[in-house]
């Protein structure tokens, strides 16, 4: 597949050629050590915020897998539906494939399109990306155990790390695919930038599977981020512990709240760390202090909700000519399989 010139091979027994995960070197994911930039630029600006890909360190990732079973949490069951029906047709349209998913997390839905195209036949590969090499590692492990004959070629770090590093796939195809509406946390010129990296990974003819969290009423959207058990304000509240674990930092998770809302100008839901007292916090390793007021806020994640004609048109304004979107009987969710256009 692709040729990593600097890469870790981390110990997971990884001596078959048909499971390697590869730690890409840049991402500093091997230590305590991630630079910072984006956490000093952040917080450092008015208002403060902070990168969503902070929420995942292993307990964010295990708080995230409890927030997909809450029954206000409607994204990742409804998105499941629209595969399981549909997982079949979209492994017939894009034929023997190289799988790339970004951000595959604990990959769970990713079992319904394995399934179909283990039911193809033919051969395929699952290449899972995820800035979180814990649960990409304990993924890889349940899914070799399910699917011996797999061939899984993970890779820890960004999606932007990820995708420079891909070279032309060995396979007929590739579907690059991105779930669970995690381009809702991109601002609407980083999903431009997003879109022609997905471009620049795939040659033409080739795919993009991409599921969004659609526009609906407020109630239910506030309703999904601020659920009755507080796991949500945990996963939020977490942040602050992932960031004292890699910076040396002294947050005290007791002196902020959780805040979500939906903000109908930008259609988008914004998750917030409340400050309940002024205070300064220190991150020791990036040598930074950072005063708060009573009140003030940290905005640590926008999940933007989408218009499927729009999207449509955003797609195709890319070079991604959207070929079928499948939604649910509600119209909650979208999933959109777009195929690299001949011609820009
Ligand atoms: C919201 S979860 C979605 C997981 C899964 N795709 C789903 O649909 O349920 C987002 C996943 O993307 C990963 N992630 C977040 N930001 C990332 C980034 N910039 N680069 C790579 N992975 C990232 C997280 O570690 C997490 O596993």
């Amino acid at each position: 597949m692709s040729n990593f010139s600097q890469t870790v091979n981390q110990d997971l027994s990884l001596s078959e050629e048909s499971l390697q995960i590869d730690y890409l070197s840049g991402s500093n994911l091997l230590s305590n050590s991630l630079d910072g930039q984006d956490v000093i630029l952040g917080l450092t600006q008015t208002p403060k915020t902070l990168p969503a890909r902070y929420f995942y360190n292993q307990r964010g990732s295990e708080l995230f897998e409890q927030i997909c079973e809450l029954p206000e949490y409607y994204p990742t069951r409804t998105e499941a539906q629209i595969l399981q029906q549909y997982a079949q047709e979209i492994a017939q349209m894009t034929g023997a494939c190289e799988l790339v998913e970004l951000g595959s997390g604990s990959s769970t839905k990713t079992r319904l399109l394995l399934d179909a195209y283990q039911a193809l036949g033919s051969k395929f590969r699952y290449v899972p990306i995820d800035v979180s090499g814990e649960i990409l590692v304990e993924s890889a492990r349940q899914l070799r155990q399910d699917y011996p004959k797999l061939d899984i070629q993970g890779l820890v770090g960004t999606y932007t790390q990820a995708m420079e590093k891909l070279t032309p796939s060995s396979f007929p195809s590739r579907l690059i695919f991105f779930l669970g509406s995690s381009l809702g946390n991109f601002s609407s010129q980083d999903c431009d930038r997003f879109f022609s990296q997905i471009k620049a990974a795939l040659d033409a003819g080739e795919y993009f599977l991409l599921g969004v969290d659609l526009q609906k009423p407020k109630h239910l959207l506030e309703a999904a981020y601020n659920d009755s058990q507080g796991v949500t304000a945990q996963f939020n509240l977490n942040m602050l512990e992932h960031l004292n674990q890699r910076f040396a930092g002294n947050f005290d998770p007791k002196l902020f709240e959780h805040w979500a809302f939906y903000n109908e100008e930008f259609n988008q839901i914004e998750m917030h760390l409340r400050s309940l007292q002024s205070q300064t916090v220190c991150l020791e390793a990036l040598n930074l202090k950072i005063k708060f007021e009573a009140g003030e806020t940290i905005r640590t994640e926008i999940s933007r909700k989408f218009d499927k004609d729009e999207m449509k048109q955003q797609l195709q304004a890319q070079g991604l000519k959207p070929l079928t979107v499948w939604t649910d009987p509600k119209q909650w969710f979208g999933l959109f399989l777009a195929q690299k256009s001949e011609v820009n």
